[in-house]
């Protein structure tokens, strides 16, 4: 699997994923996570936040979508700022430096792997891999309670914003997570992911990753 990057300027090339994404989304997050509030007549899921500012990261083999990532700058609005302010106690985080990072999946038949990287861990080192290409230094994520010791098991440094709250009957909190080489490597390390795996078909030369001479050490 290939972590595509799909950005404003690249978007053009991935026109048939992209709507393929949006119909995968609605199947794992309206269908299966019942989330009915996302339900829209056409059968796509996406909102206010896809917008040409968002980002995607969609691991790929072949043109099949294995798994899925957002981010979205926070300097616009966030998941964090317009729809759940109240889990973060200083007010919502807006710095060009930070992005948020949503709608995390992997299709079902892939989920649980044990032989070689989970599509899971992939699809994470590759938005850390992506965060210190760009040059963030966090990201803030909104998760269900149960995914934090998950991020922390992987070797990232997660801090809570505020305490959990109950939505929708489910324990809600948002973290800042440190974007830094630690967290790229820990995570390459502990979940057997081998090394870079952002594709920039597309995109600028300059942006390419700086990543390239980080190696994880076994
Ligand atoms: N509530 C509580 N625990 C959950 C969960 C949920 N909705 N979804 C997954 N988990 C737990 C599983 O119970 C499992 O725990 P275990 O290893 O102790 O059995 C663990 O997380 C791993 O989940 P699994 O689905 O087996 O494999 P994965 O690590 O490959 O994928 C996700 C994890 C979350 C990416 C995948 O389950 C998924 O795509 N889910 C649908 C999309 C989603 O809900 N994303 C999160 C919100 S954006």
């Amino acid at each position: 699997m290939d972590v595509h990057v799909i950005r404003r300027d690249n978007k053009h090339l991935y026109s048939e994923i992209l709507e393929d994404y949006f119909r995968l989304r609605h199947q794992i997050y309206v269908v299966e996570r019942k989330w009915a509030a996302l339900d829209r007549p056409d059968k796509r899921e996406l909102d206010q936040f896809d917008t040409d500012e968002t980002v995607y990261l969609l691991g790929l083999e072949g043109r099949s979508i294995i798994a899925g990532m957002r981010l979205v700058p926070t300097t616009a609005p966030t998941l964090l700022s317009d729809l759940f302010p109240r889990l973060s106690l200083n007010g919502p985080i807006r710095r060009p430096d930070v992005y948020e990072l949503s709608r995390i999946f992997v299709v079902p038949k892939r989920r649980g792997e044990h032989a070689g990287p989970r599509a899971e861990a992939v699809i994470q080192a590759a938005a850390m891999e992506y965060g210190l290409s760009i040059g963030l230094s966090a990201f803030t994520i909104v998760l269900e309670s149960w995914w934090l010791p998950r991020l922390l098991d992987q070797g990232w440094v997660a801090r809570p914003l505020g305490l959990p709250i109950d939505i929708d009957s489910m324990s809600t909190i948002a973290v800042m997570v440190d974007v830094d080489e630690q967290a790229w490597t820990e995570i390459c390390i502990r979940r057997s992911v081998p090394g870079p795996m952002l594709v920039w078909q597309g995109l600028p030369v300059i942006e390419r990753p700086a990543i390239r001479d980080l190696v994880p050490a076994a």
